[in-house]
């Protein structure tokens, strides 16, 4: 008996892999934390330089009713915001991003980028515009909602895996609905998947794998939303709001489960849940094969962060307009992860330009200079 009880906790523990970043905002007090964060002090979880002019309570703030409230692991979620403000770096496009500050391997071997995606009909998401969302800089593994530009009609209202700009997979975007997604990637083998459920059903492998070149240097995975503007419409007043939670890169096996697997207050009895899939996505080549790697729906009895408090959840599907909560909790932190992340660029390196989200900066010795609108140059 004790035997076994040790072997599960073990196989438990296996099976829930290792988190190697970690961005639940659990010791964030509010989004304006993100300000302690600058190129020449690079601390806390996330780079925010990618945004409007505007505080940042315009763009990007944090409450425990803009999580999916299945996931008991994270303490809050992000409200991400893009407005006729939110215009960044004399760019054309609309964009409220944030990206992991961290040395961590995010960016080597097999890992699992973790969240959670939701909108809701207050300030929604236009569906005549293409967005690409919590992507990375090489397009190789993300989600587009949104007509894509170049595509035929005038609105499209479905949210997309797409690799390399290939359509792999969609659902219509509900309001109100929590999608929770891995992107499966293996950056030794170069192939990307896609695990997705909704609500507090464990992911599933939805679709893939793919081969395509998985590029990262480890500090371009975008999380936020970037939108692509149409005809002049630069001033329109239209505000779109979009819901994040349960960020974290996990390394080594996939953790299917949401939080801790366990939804909070509703009496779900089981653990053993065969996960059901309620989307039939259209254009997806559906694996029936689990992959070797694969945790099938085993209980979790560890999890990596050590949450000691329980978050007093205000929940509210319906997120209030109350974003900055007074939270007197003491999170259990992870210290401040040792910084370097988007270096400098080097000499002859790009370092701006329409559309580049990499360094800013230049090695000493070299000055970023704009050769013309879509690229400065470090000379
Ligand atoms: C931001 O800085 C303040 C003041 O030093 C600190 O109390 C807070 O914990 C920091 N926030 C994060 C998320 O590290």
């Amino acid at each position: 008996m004790l035997k076994l009880a040790l072997v599960q906790a073990l196989v438990g523990s296996a099976l829930a892999g290792t988190v190697i970043w970690d961005g639940r905002f659990n010791e964030f007090s509010s989004s304006t934390d993100l300000n302690n964060w600058s190129w020449s002090n690079q601390v806390g979880p996330y780079q925010y330089y990618i945004h409007g002019s505007s505080p940042v309570t315009q763009y990007v703030n944090l409450s425990p009713s803009y999580k999916n409230p299945a996931d008991t692991v994270s303490n809050q979620g992000v409200k991400i915001s893009i407005d006729k403000t939110a215009y960044w770096n004399g760019q054309n496009m609309r964009r409220t991003e944030l990206i992991p500050q961290t040395s961590a391997a995010i960016n080597q071997g097999r890992v699992y980028y973790h969240f959670s995606v939701k909108r809701t009909n207050t300030n929604a998401p236009r569906a005549d515009l293409e967005h690409q969302v919590n992507f990375f800089e090489s397009h190789f593994t993300e989600l587009k909602y949104g007509l894509l530009s170049g595509a035929s009609g005038s609105s499209d209202p479905t949210l997309k895996w797409c690799v390399s700009g290939q359509t792999k997979w969609s659902v219509t975007f509900d309001a109100d609905v929590w999608h929770n997604v891995a992107y499966d990637i293996d950056f030794s083998s170069n192939q990307v998947s896609f695990w997705h459920s909704t609500g507090s059903d464990p992911l599933v492998l939805t679709a893939g794998p793919f081969s395509v070149g998985t590029s990262s240097n480890g500090a371009d995975w975008h999380l936020g939303v970037l939108r692509l503007p149409m005809n002049s419409d630069l001033q329109s007043s239209d505000v779109e709001d979009w819901y994040f939670s349960g960020v974290y890169v996990e390394s080594g096996s996939l953790n299917t489960q949401i939080g801790s697997g366990v939804t909070p207050t509703t009496t779900r009895t089981t653990t053993t849940t065969t996960p059901v899939r309620t989307t039939t996505p259209s254009t997806t080549p559906v694996r029936t094969t689990t992959p070797s790697t694969t945790p099938s729906t085993t209980l979790r009895t560890t999890t990596t962060t050590a949450r000691t408090t329980t978050p007093s959840t205000t929940r509210s599907t319906t997120p209030s307009t109350t974003p900055s909560t007074t939270r007197s909790t003491t999170a259990a932190t992870t210290a401040a992860t040792t910084p370097p992340a988007t270096p400098p660029a080097n000499k002859w390196g790009q370092c701006g330009g329409i559309g580049w989200t990499g360094a800013t900066t230049c090695v000493d010795g070299s000055t970023c200079q704009a050769l013309n609108p879509y690229y400065s140059q470090c000379l």
